[in-house]
């Protein structure tokens, strides 16, 4: 089955013109190598309006399967993605966050720093992503093999959990 894809890229540098953005392509990169096709693709500030009205379009408006932001969860003050998401999503999925933190902690131990979050909305999966690309890249090949059972599951196909 093939999924879709959003990029959401949460920086207000990014959205201001005053860095480029590179995490957003890095992310797309990643994932179309496995397969999603990426439908949606935007920058948006670290503003909670901006931040919702993104995840909202991309889950109810498009019905997009996997919505993937990059940035915002670290302790700036400016940084509130993950405050956000959980605002949007009905039920939170824990362990992909886990896993992303648990897998880089072997790359550095700042990926304790990342206060992501990773949860469902309808049939969309939300999952938050570092701001770095490098960062974006790690936590997200972390899980990105299970993300496909979990989105058959969600999504009421035959998901046959026996092979893992
Ligand atoms: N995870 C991995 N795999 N690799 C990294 O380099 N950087 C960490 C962490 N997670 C990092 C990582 C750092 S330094 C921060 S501050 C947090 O992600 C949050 O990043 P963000 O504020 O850009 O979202």
């Amino acid at each position: 089955m093939g999924f879709t894809a959003a990029v959401i890229t949460v920086s207000d540098r990014g959205y201001n013109g005053q860095r480029e953005d590179t995490s957003g392509p890095a992310v797309r990169k990643t994932v179309t190598e496995y397969g999603y096709e990426v439908l949606y693709e935007t920058i948006v500030p670290d503003e909670a309006e901006a931040i919702r009205s993104a995840l909202l379009l991309c889950a109810d408006t498009q019905g997009i399967d996997l919505i993937l932001t990059t940035g915002g969860t670290g302790f700036s003050p400016r940084d509130i993605t993950p405050e956000v998401t959980k605002e949007v999503i009905e039920r939170e999925a824990p362990g992909i966050p886990e896993q992303m933190r648990a897998k880089s902690m072997q790359i550095t131990q700042r990926a304790c720093l990342s206060r992501s979050v990773a949860g469902i909305r309808g049939e969309s999966l939300i999952v938050n992503l570092p701001g770095s690309p490098k960062a974006a890249v790690e936590n997200l090949s972390a899980v990105i093999e299970p993300l496909r059972h979990g989105l058959e599951m969600l999504q009421g196909g035959s998901a046959d959990c026996a092979d893992s």
